[in-house]
């Protein structure tokens, strides 16, 4: 039996008429009510600047939905979830538009006290109006209110630390879930419970048998059409800073007891406080891929990065000296995310022989392999022998990664979710890397679309004698 919501609820959805809800948020909705899991009663209010009616909103919502599933689309689930979508405009600086905002929810509810969950899909510059907006329109601070906001959470350690406080004028920590949607992917959510269920596994993820991790983010598309945001940023604060030191964590941290969002987050937090990052020339290659400057509103002397690739440490004694490498970047040769962790050999084990791995495939495939060498003496040849089960969900009721995490959310749980702490550990490490690059002190490597990146990649792991493992 699906797990399905029996209160009723309101899901308002902050810039209602941006891409992020038209391309993730509205069809995630769809596959939930697909799914059974909504009660009887709740309100998806699309909230935003826009004019919109009702009726038109409607459309926008339906056609979202349409796009993203074509023929495959249920008109009946669609059109019975229709029913609940409304739309409200207002502008994010007003309080007047938010006391009409209150008293609309008021009207449509009925007036009935219930759990509002408010999806924030803006651009960073808007949040703060939201909360104190809605902060200070709530009747009273003990209403129901959970705000989802989406990484990036600030732009550096001072700004996560002081848009954190701004927003504890208003809410308490309960109250917000910061939402990291790789951690809604069921393959890297496997990472934990196949830790978690086979000791074969924590005794190969112990730091003192391990030679070296790498976690690799291959992305096929560019930047698109979020050019305005990704120029601010770079591919290290977009991508490391959240997604791939969240993979490490899930991989290196000591497995908790208990399987709730405090110990889990306490344990990541271990991992992310405990980096070490000798960051310097030596450590990083940034690189931008050819013809990134000639992008529409990109500056020609543009000095944003569109890969990077890092090579850190954690301060612990059972990981003392294993090198960690992330790589990650646009307009690569494939869409791939896979984590590979090399054992060490024994030492009378020849040079040429291959390591045991493990390799975790997170996307497009999400696969498991361990690899084996075997040893055929009357021949003299070896072997490598290799596991490949797919880890992917492939039961009813698998949900996309915004599906997932919007469902926990409504149910009030958070194991999925960032702690304040980790976000503000993960930018300690991300700030130092941004700063070398802002002061100049790191070359810019170009490379081609559809490549590998760049070729200086290469130098990290081969400062400990190692090198990147493709997966083909
Ligand atoms: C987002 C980044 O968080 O993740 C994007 O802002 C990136 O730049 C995307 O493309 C990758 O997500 P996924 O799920 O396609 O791997």
């Amino acid at each position: 039996m699906l797990f399905s919501i029996t209160n009723p609820f309101v899901f308002t959805v902050f810039g209602a008429s941006g891409d992020l809800a038209k391309l993730k948020i509205f069809p995630t909705l769809y596959e939930l009510m697909l799914q059974n899991r909504f009660p009887k009663e709740f309100y998806i209010v699309g909230f935003s600047r826009t004019k919109l009616t009702q009726s038109a909103f409607r459309k926008i919502f339906k056609e979202s939905v349409e796009k993203k599933f074509g023929k495959d689309v249920n008109t009946k689930v669609l059109n019975a979830l229709i029913k609940h979508v409304y739309y409200f405009s207002g502008q994010y600086t007003q309080i007047e538009d938010f006391i009409a905002f209150r008293l609309f929810l008021e009207k449509t509810t009925k007036k009935r006290k219930i759990e509002h969950i408010a999806y924030f899909s803006v651009p960073p510059v808007v949040f703060k109006d939201i909360v104190r907006n809605l902060g200070e329109t709530r009747r009273s601070k003990k209403d129901d209110i959970r705000l989802i906001i989406e990484k990036p959470f600030g732009e550096d350690k001072k700004s996560a630390e002081e848009l954190y406080h701004f927003v504890s004028q208003y809410f308490t920590e309960k109250q917000v879930y910061l939402l990291d949607h790789y951690l809604g992917k069921t393959s890297v959510q496997s990472i934990l419970h196949l830790r978690r269920s086979n000791r074969i596994l924590s005794h190969m993820l112990h730091g003192s048998e391990i030679a070296n991790i790498q976690i690799t983010a291959f992305e096929d598309i560019g930047v698109g059409d979020r050019i305005g945001y990704f120029e601010q940023v770079g591919t290290v604060r977009d991508m490391i800073q959240s997604h791939l030191l969240q993979i490490l964590a899930l991989i290196t941290m000591n497995i908790p007891n208990h399987l709730d969002a405090e110990s889990v987050q306490r344990e990541k937090h271990a991992v992310l406080s405990a980096i070490d990052c000798p960051c310097d020339s030596e450590n990083i290659v940034l690189g931008q891929y050819k013809h990134y400057s000639d992008k529409k509103g990109v500056s020609k002397t543009t000095r944003t990065e569109t890969f990077a690739a890092v090579r850190l440490f954690l301060d612990q004694e059972d990981w003392y000296k294993v090198p960690i490498y992330l790589r990650t970047g646009k307009k690569l040769h494939e869409k791939h995310t896979y984590v590979v962790v090399e054992l060490k050999k024994f030492p009378f084990q020849p040079k040429h022989e291959e390591p045991n791995r493990l390799i975790i495939e997170l996307q497009p495939d999400e696969r498991i392999h361990i690899t084996l060498v075997n040893l055929h003496e009357d021949v003299q040849q070896q072997q490598e022998i290799t596991t490949t089960d797919s880890i992917a969900c492939s039961i009813e009721g698998c949900l996309p990664d915004h599906g997932t995490l919007l469902l926990e959310v409504i149910k009030g749980e958070r194991l999925h979710f960032l702690s304040f702490h980790e976000i503000i550990s993960a930018w300690n490490v991300v700030d130092q890397i941004t700063s070398l690059s802002q002061k100049n002190k790191l070359r810019l490597h170009r490379y081609e679309h559809g490549s590998m990146g760049p070729k200086a990649q290469h130098t990290l792991p081969k400062k400990d004698g190692f090198s990147w493992y493709d997966i083909h």
